[in-house]
C-alpha cells in the first residue's frame, strides 16, 4: 500500500479565536485516525528566528513604522520554517497543523494594515513560499467575543482594546471570509462560538474528507 501522504492544514482566525486549544485536540483526534502529527504555530514554531520573531511582537515600538519590512519579516521567518520544519514533516507522510500561515500575512498586513496584497502575492509565488495548505480551517468569531476573550487570556493580559483595534480586527475578520468565499475548497469556514467540544466537533466536519476515519477526540484528562 502506498504510504499516506502528508497532509498540511492550516488553523486561521482573529485574535481569541480559539485556535490554540482547538489545534491542540485536532492533533489527538489525527492521532487516534492513526496519523502522524506535526503540530506548530507562525511565528515561531520552535526555530530560533520564528520565535525571536514572535518575542518582537510583545514591543509595539518595533512595528510601528516597519513599514514593507514587516511583509519581508513574516515571508523570512516563514521561508525557514517551511525549509526546517514542514516540509521535511510532509515528505515523512505527516498531518501537519500550523497555527497561522499566509492567509495571516494576507489579513492582518493586507486588509488590517493596508500593506500591498500584490506584494504578499508576489513573495508567496517563489519557492518554498508557494506551498498552500491542503485544507484551512477558519475559526470564525465577531469581533467582541474574540477580544473579549484574548482579554481573559492570563498569557497576554493587554491593557484593553480601543475603537482603532475594533476597526483593525474588523477589517481582518472581513479579509478572512473573503479569502474564504474566494477559496471555498480549500478554506472551511468553522463557528468558533459555542463550547470547545462542540467546536471541536465542527472543525472534525471540516476535515474529515481529507482523513478517513477521522472523529472526534474526547477532552484531555
Ligand atoms: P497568535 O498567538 O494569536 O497567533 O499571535 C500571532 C500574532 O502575529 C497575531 O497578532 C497575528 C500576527 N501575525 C501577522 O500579523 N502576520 C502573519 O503573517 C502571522 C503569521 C502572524
Amino acid at each position: 500500500m502506498a504510504p499516506d501522504r502528508g497532509l498540511f492544514v492550516t488553523l486561521e482566525g482573529i485574535e481569541g479565536a480559539g485556535k490554540s486549544t482547538q489545534a491542540r485536540r485536532l492533533a489527538r483526534a489525527l492521532e487516534a485516525a492513526g496519523r502522524q502529527v506535526v503540530s506548530t504555530r507562525e511565528p515561531g514554531g520552535g526555530t530560533p528566528l520564528g520565535e525571536a520573531l514572535r518575542a518582537l511582537l510583545k514591543d509595539p515600538a518595533i512595528w510601528r513604522d516597519l513599514g514593507l519590512a514587516e511583509i519581508y519579516l513574516y515571508a523570512a521567518a516563514r521561508c525557514h520554517h517551511l525549509e526546517s520544519l514542514v516540509l521535511p514533516a510532509l515528505e515523512r507522510g505527516a498531518v501537519v497543523i500550523c497555527d497561522r500561515y499566509l492567509d495571516s500575512t494576507r489579513v492582518y498586513q493586507g486588509s488590517g494594515r493596508g500593506r500591498p496584497p500584490d506584494l504578499i502575492e508576489q513573495l508567496h509565488a517563489l519557492p518554498p513560499l508557494t506551498l498552500r495548505p491542503d485544507r484551512t480551517l477558519l475559526l470564525d468569531l465577531p469581533v467582541e467575543e474574540g477580544l473579549a476573550r484574548a482579554r481573559r487570556r492570563t498569557d497576554e493580559a493587554p491593557s484593553g482594546y480601543d475603537e482603532e483595534d475594533f476597526a483593525f480586527f474588523g477589517r481582518v475578520r472581513d479579509g478572512f471570509l473573503a479569502i474564504a468565499r474566494r477559496e471555498p475548497e480549500r478554506v472551511r469556514v468553522v463557528d468558533g462560538s459555542g463550547p470547545e467540544a462542540v467546536v471541536h466537533a465542527r472543525l472534525v466536519a471540516a476535515l474529515a474528507d481529507l482523513v478517513p476515519g477521522l472523529t472526534p477526540a474526547e477532552q484531555a484528562p
